[in-house]
């Protein structure tokens, strides 16, 4: 069982989780079920991934109460005027069929709209009528996050963000320390592109652990909670099986030269603007 580190507004999130991007709508609920008998505690889905329901129905039958879990979803691009969020939420919350959301984001800035503020405006009222117990972002670029924090005076639990070997956003990550925010790992093994890296199989080889696992036991030691995704069993254990091992300085300092600018495999949130 991972542990759970300390989020700024006094809840707990577990440092490993079950990421649920592109699992099909109709196998959703099986891998999530695989995942919290494997151990995941923490699930990660989104209204975009349209497999809320799966995610529900696992919670529902998979032999675990619901106060273990931890469930993130987020707040769909199309849907950050007040309104729009209030139904958005609601129809999560059918979905999902639960009372209380652990984790709730607003998925992308989306700055070309200009209505993340508002959207964050109304997570922050979501929270004070007890649906959702922590709120946080994705994809917030510094500014984003500065001018959120100003003219609210709430502070994100978390940020969710692209990050893995090759692009470990270094520069970020001290002002999420600095204002106390949680980074989770998105595409912690670079959606998959990471896995036959000749360096990162050095380093198994050496723990005789797999690629996977050496990269997910990256992102513990960094201090960033993290959320791979697998749609087969095995993967599902095994990428939980990171607890036994530790990465040495040798072995940090090689994946730290691994970092590239130009190491991002998804969208830019300064520029990205897809409505969902
Ligand atoms: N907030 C955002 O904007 C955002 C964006 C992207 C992702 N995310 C979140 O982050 C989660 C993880 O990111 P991701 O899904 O992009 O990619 P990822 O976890 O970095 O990699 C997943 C890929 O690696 C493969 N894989 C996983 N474990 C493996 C193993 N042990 N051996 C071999 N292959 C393995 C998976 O294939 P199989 O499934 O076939 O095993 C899949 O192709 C998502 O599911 C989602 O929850 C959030």
């Amino acid at each position: 069982m991972p542990e759970q580190i300390p989020l700024n507004d006094g809840s707990a999130i577990p440092r490993l989780g079950l990421g649920v991007w592109q699992v099909d709508p109709a196998i959703t609920a099986q891998v999530v079920s695989w995942g919290i008998q494997t151990g995941y505690r923490l699930i990660d889905t989104a209204e975009g991934y349209q497999n809320e329901e799966g995610v529900g129905q696992a919670i529902r039958t998979a032999g675990v109460a619901r106060s273990e879990l931890f469930i993130t979803s987020k707040l769909r691009n199309g849907a950050h005027q007040r309104d729009a969020a209030l139904r958005a939420f609601d129809e999560t919350m059918n979905k999902l069929g639960i009372e209380q959301i652990d984790l709730f984001l607003i998925h992308w800035p989306v700055p070309s709209q200009d209505k993340y503020v508002e959207a964050w405006k109304t997570l922050i009222e979501l929270r004070q009528s007890g649906r959702i117990k922590s709120i946080g972002v994705s994809n917030f670029n510094r500014n984003h996050l500065e001018r959120i924090i100003g003219e609210t005076g709430v502070t994100p639990v978390v940020n969710q963000i692209e990050l893995h070997p090759r692009f470990q956003q270094r520069d970020v990550r001290e002002f999420h320390i600095k204002h106390d925010i949680r980074i989770e790992s998105w595409s912690p093994l670079g959606s998959g592109r990471l896995l036959s890296d000749p360096a990162l199989e050095k380093i198994a080889g050496k723990h005789r652990k797999s690629v996977a696992q050496t990269i997910i036991r990256w992102h513990l030691q960094e201090g960033l909670i993290v959320i791979p995704k697998s749609v087969h069993q095995d993967r599902i254990a095994t990428n939980f099986d990171v607890f036994d091992f530790e990465l040495d300085a040798e072995d940090l300092e090689l994946i730290r030269g691994m970092d590239s600018s130009g190491g991002r495999t998804g969208a830019n949130p300064a520029t990205a603007a897809f409505l969902f």
